[in-house]
């Protein structure tokens, strides 16, 4: 069992880093050190979902490092300033429509900047012992399923756009670290997040607030692609217990063993949102409105997590219909977080390339 005392979190103003500083804070009591949170608060990075925990934690527990994962002297400051012991790399560019209109970033950030980090922690951890640094990864690394089957962690990489495959470099990249230069590495990949805090750009709360406002919802191809739904603090529960008891070099898959097609799932939250909102589910159904396909959409996904079940323990906790109703009622209440994150760069993006898309 790992004794984690320093532990850097990277994109922790994001989706599921915030919700992993908040569960870690304000949910496990045995953990006593610090956070250091480096973050460069692009469009996705939101320094208002940590606001209450600045107040309670600041300065001791929590520290907030507003900086570029690409950018070694800063990273290579903190591991001083800090002695950090244990990484936890969310940062990333994360959504596949942006990574298809632009992928240059994705490339900098997701390859280059976990390699700035590997770098930075190989030069840091000369030693080795009682360190760890864990990547978190996509099953998108893992390419598009059939009809049949599951990935598990040793189906070959087959990444299919720009973000699975900067992605798949990045894991590559860390796995290298570990076998070349015997850095105390972990890995984890997993299927599709979903909870409070997730940047609206996301199917789940994209479609929430769409039906709460009234607009379109755009279902892309025939709305049959599958996606393996698992809550954001099960997905954080494993990586937690992959930092105490994983093993250094392994890597492990993380999913909710929860298929739905997306126009299923979709007819489902019509029913949840309407009902908690009072709008009639019929009329809303009307507002339904397929448009062209994801280019390289892949079809279907799919985790096999038998791994860390079996060898760690982990399984998830909450139920999809239990998780979809408090992801709703967060967004249903959380308007003013809404606001904010959507009123910046985020719908400038969306009028310039969505605006077509019909
Ligand atoms: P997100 O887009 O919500 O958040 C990413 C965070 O990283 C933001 O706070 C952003 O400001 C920060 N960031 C981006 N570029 C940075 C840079 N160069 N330097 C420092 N910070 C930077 O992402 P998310 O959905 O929370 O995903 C987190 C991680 O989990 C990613 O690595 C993603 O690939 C992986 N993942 C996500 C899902 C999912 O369903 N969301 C599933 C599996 C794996
Ligand atoms: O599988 C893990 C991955 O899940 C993560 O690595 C990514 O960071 C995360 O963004 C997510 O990728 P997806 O592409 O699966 O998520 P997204 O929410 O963008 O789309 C989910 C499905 O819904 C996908 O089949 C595309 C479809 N979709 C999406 C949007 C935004 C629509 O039909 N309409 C939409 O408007």
């Amino acid at each position: 069992m790992r004794n984690l005392k320093n532990i850097l979190v990277t994109g922790g103003a994001g989706f599921i880093g915030c919700n992993f500083i908040h569960q870690l804070l304000e949910g496990e009591p045995e953990f006593t050190g610090r956070i250091i949170n480096l973050d460069a608060l692009t469009y996705a990075g939101n320094s208002a979902s940590l606001t209450d925990l600045a107040g309670q934690f600041g300065g001791t527990r929590y520290c907030f490092e507003h900086g570029d994962i690409c950018d070694r002297g800063f990273v290579d400051a903190l591991f001083n300033k800090y002695g950090v012991d244990t990484v936890v790399h969310f940062a990333a560019e994360s959504h596949v429509d942006r990574s298809i209109y632009g992928p240059e970033t994705f490339i900098k950030t997701n390859v280059m900047g976990t390699f700035t980090l590997l770098e930075a922690a190989r030069n840091a951890w000369k030693q080795g012992d009682g360190v760890v640094f864990h990547h978190i990864s996509t099953d998108e690394v893992y390419g598009s399923l059939g009809e049949t089957g599951a990935f598990s962690e040793t189906t070959p990489y087959d990444p299919r756009s720009p973000y699975s495959a900067s992605k798949a470099s990045s894991d590559h990249l860390v796995m290298a670290y570990h076998h070349t230069y015997g850095l105390p590495i972990t890995l984890s990949n997993c299927s599709n997040n979903y909870g409070p805090y997730q940047f609206p750009e996301k199917l789940i709360p994209l479609m929430i607030l769409n039906i709460v406002e009234g607009k379109p919802l755009p279902v892309y191809g025939d709305g049959k692609n599958i996606r393996d739904w698992v809550y954001v603090e099960d997905h954080n529960r494993a990586v937690w217990t992959i930092l105490h008891t994983g093993i250094t070099g392994e890597k492990y898959n993380i999913g909710g063993e929860n298929e739905w097609e997306n126009i299923r799932l979709l007819h489902t939250l019509i029913d949840l949102v309407s009902k908690k909102a009072g709008l009639d589910p019929e009329k809303v159904r009307g507002t339904i409105t397929f448009v062209k396909d994801r280019p390289g959409h892949d079809r279907r996904y799919a985790i096999d997590c038998s791994k860390i079940k079996r060898e760690l323990g982990w399984t998830r906790k909450v139920g999809f219909e239990e998780g979809l109703a408090k992801t709703v009622d967060w967004y249903l209440t959380n308007t003013s977080w809404v606001d904010g994150i959507r009123s910046g760069e985020y719908q400038h993006w969306v009028e310039k390339n969505y605006g077509e898309r019909d």
